[in-house]
């Protein structure tokens, strides 16, 4: 969630909204009822970006040690050793524009991968489906835009965007761009942190443009397994709304197997589908800026036309890092390994307390914390007592057609350096809730 450096995120003045109490399991509020009261919940502070709400929050506020960010989920293990060769070996390649969809090497690479990762119906054709991205979130944000566009008449007097809620701060300005309103659905913990599947009835999908999920989940790791993901597809696809699946945690998971992809329950056609990835988190490259997405061709013609007048390229250089880069699990391996240690950590440090459960993948802690006060008074403390810089649970939901903000007893802690870092920052977490 890298909307804003956080070094940028001291200017505003506004203070973020009290939150009321959270609730957990409310029903999502389908569009005819909720109207301008969700359209109400994304003006405001609710539509900023977390880390510069985050920044107003500790403005002037002095850290009670060194400070150490556990706020962006920005991988700080070892990169690649190959990206520097490669870049150097592609160097010629800065020297032009590079085509919007991507190098046909590149989409042929991502379609190969897919291949090799995926159990798929069948294998992925790379001219018609599959686009380069200037990392995900650009894809997630603009496919928004797109799914209005290509959206039935019967959806455009009233058109929604379905989000989980906490959700990637994407999702909801993609929504807000596309002129739509976002209906934020509920994550209970009872239900897995997943969208009820029982809730997104006829009313709620109906004026809906697109659906967005992550798994793994952002914040709390959630993996939706393959039933789930395939009575999701069967519900978006019979009321024409596009899923629009974030796997850029794909890589990254703590159990015995790789989380399902949403296309290997898509069908043969992936129709209605699209998985968006990244090498940010699967090879520790956030600043590579090298993402793909893959699925319904229908879509991905239109997308590609809207990009080639309206999105970043990804530079021919950046495309052959990521060529290699998906070529080689090896780094791969030894980052999910990493990962777990950290997580052994963390079993070993917090088990039992603030709600912490390992989660099923992805690299953050999200604790529980309601009993010290909620999320915006516990991170101030960490970062007074132990200069910790954390991000309250609230920041990262939309509050309900009620006013209530789900996240808003929660803390999202991402466990992004290396172990010993991890050890000593868990350390001063929990001393600093003690
Ligand atoms: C859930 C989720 N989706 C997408 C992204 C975007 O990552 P990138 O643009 O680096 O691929 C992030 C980054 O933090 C994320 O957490």
């Amino acid at each position: 969630m890298h909307d804003v450096p956080e070094s940028a995120a001291l200017s505003s003045t506004a203070a973020p909204a009290a939150a009321p109490p959270a609730t957990a399991g409310a029903a999502p509020v389908p569009p005819a009822a909720a109207g301008t009261t969700a359209a109400a919940a994304d003006a405001g502070p609710a539509a900023r970006s977390p880390f510069v709400r985050l920044g107003d929050l500790l403005a002037g506020l002095a850290p009670g040690r060194p400070p150490l960010s556990l706020a962006v989920g920005e991988p700080q293990h070892p990169m690649p050793g190959f990206v520097g060769e490669v870049l150097a070996a592609n160097i010629a390649g800065f020297g032009r524009y590079p085509a919007g969809k991507g190098t046909a090497e590149f989409r042929t690479a991502v379609a190969d991968w897919f291949g090799r990762r995926y159990r798929l119906p069948r294998p992925l054709d790379p001219e018609a489906e599959v686009l380069v991205l200037n990392g995900s979130r650009e894809g997630l944000f603009a496919a928004a835009i797109l799914a209005r566009r290509l959206a039935p008449a019967v959806k455009q007097a009233a058109p929604t965007v379905l989000l989980p809620n906490p959700f990637y701060a994407a999702y909801g300005a993609g929504a807000e761009a596309a002129g739509c309103t976002s209906v934020p659905l509920p994550l209970p913990r009872s239900g897995g942190w997943l969208p009820d599947l029982e809730a997104l009835t006829p009313e709620l999908l109906g004026p809906a443009v697109a659906l967005y999920l992550a798994s793994p989940a952002n914040p709390q790791g959630t993996i939706a397994g393959r039933d789930y993901l395939a009575r999701l597809v069967e519900l978006t696809r019979a009321h024409g709304v596009m899923l629009f699946a974030d796997e850029c945690y794909s890589e990254i998971w703590l159990g015995d197997a790789p989380p399902t992809g949403v296309l290997e329950v898509a069908g043969r056609d992936f129709d209605g589908v699209v998985a968006f990835n990244s090498l940010s988190k699967r090879s520790s490259l956030p600043g590579l800026r090298c993402g793909f997405c893959a699925g319904d061709a229908t879509f991905l013609r239109a997308f590609a036309d809207f990009r080639n007048v309206a999105a970043p390229q990804v530079p021919e250089p950046i495309q052959a890092v990521g060529i290699a880069a998906l070529a080689d699990e090896g780094h791969v391996l030894a980052s999910r390994e990493l990962y777990r240690a950290k997580f052994d950590l963390a079993d070993r440090l917090l088990g039992g307390r603030f709600g912490y459960q390992r989660p099923d993948g992805g690299f953050f802690l999200w604790l529980d914390v309601a009993e010290l006060g909620g999320g915006e008074a516990v991170t101030r403390r960490l970062w007074e007592r132990e200069g910790l810089r954390t991000v309250p649970g609230g920041y990262l939901c939309r509050s309900d057609a009620e006013g209530r903000n789900p996240g808003s007893d929660y803390l999202r802690v991402a466990l992004v350096h290396d172990l010993a870092t991890t050890e000593a920052a868990l350390a001063r977490l929990v001393a600093g809730l003690a």
